[in-house]
């Protein structure tokens, strides 16, 4: 077998079969199959397709690339969430201790920025000396005694799809139905949470920008996992706007603190209410969504969560002062205000453009060796349904030594505002089991 043949048949939109799709993945893991010839092969796939078959041998050989963890000891149930990826979307850093204050073990294992998106991992390392990189055995250590723990694709754990992520970030090969799918369903069947629920983003700010695409990629996503025999549940949710007032990685903990100590109830904190009571539900551990979301509520107003996320970084090795001392994240030395260019109220805010600017300010790589400038970011102080004078300030951009004229001229266009006051955005547009 040749890589060259498997990239050909797929480039003319033939069927692949599970020993080509694996023969790919070992030889990849291996480092025997080139970067170049993985980037062709994506680049294949995006434009034709894999097909619900292909699809699930993809995930599989992706999961089997490591070890899959068997979590069948833990005496509770395990859950985990996983986005597809958006703009301001640091949900995670909330759900999963808040999960774990309720007795449920999460096991997460997560991306890093992915095209305009934010990363998960990337926000966990804006906390000074916070360790994504723990071998399993740390890992499974922390997970027993903290009931949670946060870490990246290593080389024990779909470490093909560690490789494959970096590549698809630099490639524009991202917005694929079956390489989202299998990329997540990879990770989320290795690290063996036996309750999975997964947030499809759809909307101008997501990889799935129409409905129906979100709508293809959550039933894809939840057929693969229950073919894994996994307990599957996903939403769509709303990505026309940034998710809540902060974007880029350090501006994003400190919003995620925020709601774990009970000061911020914005529309973040909304979604993060209902991805906790929806898994809460999906574990048994209440008996309607009711009751479900009054634990939500509960975990924070106790400040049990916040002291779970507290235990999480110092068993992490991260600066635990961090939570008291925002100055410990470390300030941009320049910010630039945004403002608005007319009186009315903002009918719309283009998602894409305000993730792109972050990125080009510092908060994302467009390289797979780009450092990323954890301080780097975006405040937006108005949001889509705000009303706004002329000259107000929308939002503030933080920087370092970017150039920011460019992504200014982004964040400033990508407002849009009308005399009309637009509709409410609803969050949560669907579940699908
Ligand atoms: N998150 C992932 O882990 N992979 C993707 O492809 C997109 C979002």
């Amino acid at each position: 077998m040749r890589a060259y043949d498997i990239i050909y048949k797929k480039r003319n939109a033939e069927k692949l079969t599970k020993e080509e799709i694996s023969f790919l993945m070992e030889g990849y893991n291996n480092s025997e199959i080139a970067d170049y010839q993985i980037s062709a092969f994506l680049m294949s796939v995006y434009f034709s397709g894999l097909d619900d078959t292909e699809t699930f041998y993809l995930t599989e050989a992706m999961a089997n690339s490591g070890k899959i963890l068997d979590l069948k000891f833990l005496d509770g149930p395990t859950a985990d969430k996983h986005s597809t990826g958006g703009v301001g979307d640091g949900t995670s850093l909330v759900v999963a201790p808040v999960l774990a204050s309720c007795g449920i073990f999460v096991p997460m294992m997560s991306g890093r920025a992915l095209g305009h998106t934010g990363g998960t991992l990337d926000k966990l390392e804006a906390i000074p000396g916070f360790n994504v990189n723990l071998e399993i055995d740390e890992f499974i250590k922390i997970l027993k005694k903290n009931k949670f723990a946060m870490i990246g694709q290593t080389k024990d754990i779909a470490p093909v799809d560690k490789k494959m992520y970096a590549l698809r970030d630099v490639t524009a090969t991202v917005e694929s139905i079956p390489l989202i799918c299998s990329s997540i369903m990879s990770k989320k069947i290795a690290e063996g949470a036996g309750h999975i629920l997964l947030d499809v983003k759809t909307g101008g700010g997501a990889f799935m920008s129409s409905y129906d695409d979100a709508k293809k990629l959550a039933s894809k996503m939840v057929n693969v996992g229950k073919l894994f025999g996994r307990n599957m549940t996903a939403v769509i949710s709303d990505m026309d706007s940034p998710l809540g007032s902060a974007v880029g990685n350090s501006l994003e903990v400190i919003q995620t603190i925020e709601v774990l100590k009970g000061n911020l109830k914005n529309d973040f904190y909304d979604l993060c209410k209902e991805l906790s009571s929806l898994i809460i539900l999906q574990t048994g551990t209440a008996k309607d969504i009711k009751s479900a979301a009054q634990l939500f509520s509960d975990k924070i107003s106790s400040g049990e969560a916040l002291n779970k996320f507290a235990a999480m970084i110092e068993f992490q090795k991260g600066n635990l002062r961090v939570i008291e001392d925002y100055s410990l994240f470390g300030k941009a030395k320049n910010n630039y205000n945004i403002r608005a260019s007319k009186t009315g109220f903002v009918s719309s805010i283009q998602t894409r453009d305000i993730g792109i600017a972050s990125c080009m300010l510092g908060a994302g790589r467009s390289k797979t060796d780009d450092v990323i400038d954890y301080s780097a970011g975006i405040t937006l102080y108005k949001k889509t349904g705000d009303y706004v004078k002329e000259g107000e300030v929308t939002a503030v951009l933080h920087y370092n030594d970017a150039q920011y004229e460019y992504a200014a001229k982004l964040v400033s266009s990508a407002y849009n505002i009308s005399d009309v006051e637009p509709q409410k955005i609803k969050l949560v547009k669907d579940i699908i089991k």
